[in-house]
């Protein structure tokens, strides 16, 4: 059976771009189905339309509250029925009520839980840690804090910047999303407590 994916985005898309080539092979396991924005004109929506995917748009300022919003995002993701929701550089913070419709997974660029929210690569630097990397999790209801299902890890160099760094981590981050998404599709997984087991 094939997993059905409805990817959210917000951005360049670069994740986004890793699935749909991995899902161009059917043993891959997973398909996306439509791959939803929280604004225009971005190059993650180009992608999509470049691979025939079905794409929408649900900004926060086109509706009267955020809940409202989010209500809406929830209806048009249940629309395409999809198996498992994923958060690929979307830039926004999901309600109780919609992960509870939508098992939901995310990609941060920094070792949870340490450095949460928007400025993990450049947290990590100021910091001085000499290791960060990039951790998948399934969605809760906190910042970057739900149960992690995989880890990958890349050294900080000395001459790093933000960009140079966040550069290295999302190579690593884009190989580790896609295994792991894989591993979800083909092989299962299971949730005991905050611990995630694949197969
Ligand atoms: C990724 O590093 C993601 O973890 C972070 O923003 C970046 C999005 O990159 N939240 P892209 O849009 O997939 O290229």
């Amino acid at each position: 059976m094939t997993t059905s994916l409805v990817v959210l985005v917000s951005g360049a898309g670069t994740n986004l771009q890793a699935l749909i080539d991995a899902c161009a092979d059917p043993a891959y396991g997973a398909k996306i189905v439509a791959v939803g924005a929280d604004r225009d004109d971005i190059e993650a929506l180009a992608r999509a339309d470049r691979a025939g995917i079905p794409t929408f748009v649900k900004q926060v300022s086109q509706f009267a509250s955020r809940e409202q919003w989010d209500r809406a995002l929830a209806d048009t993701v249940a629309g395409f029925e999809p198996d498992l929701v994923v958060s690929a550089g979307f830039m926004k913070l999901l309600s109780e009520d919609f992960l509870a419709r939508h098992t939901t997974v995310n990609t941060h660029p920094a070792l949870c839980p340490s450095f949460p929210g928007m400025h993990g690569p450049a947290d990590a630097l100021a910091y001085g840690v000499k290791v960060t990397g990039a951790t998948l999790f399934i969605v809760d209801g906190g910042v970057d804090s739900g149960p992690i299902i995989a880890q990958t890890v890349v050294p900080v160099l000395d001459d790093d910047t933000t960009e140079t760094l966040h550069e290295r981590i999302k190579l690593a981050e884009r190989t580790m999303l896609v295994d792991t998404i894989g591993l979800m599709a083909s092989e299962g997984w299971e949730l005991d407590g905050r611990r995630v087991r694949l197969g």
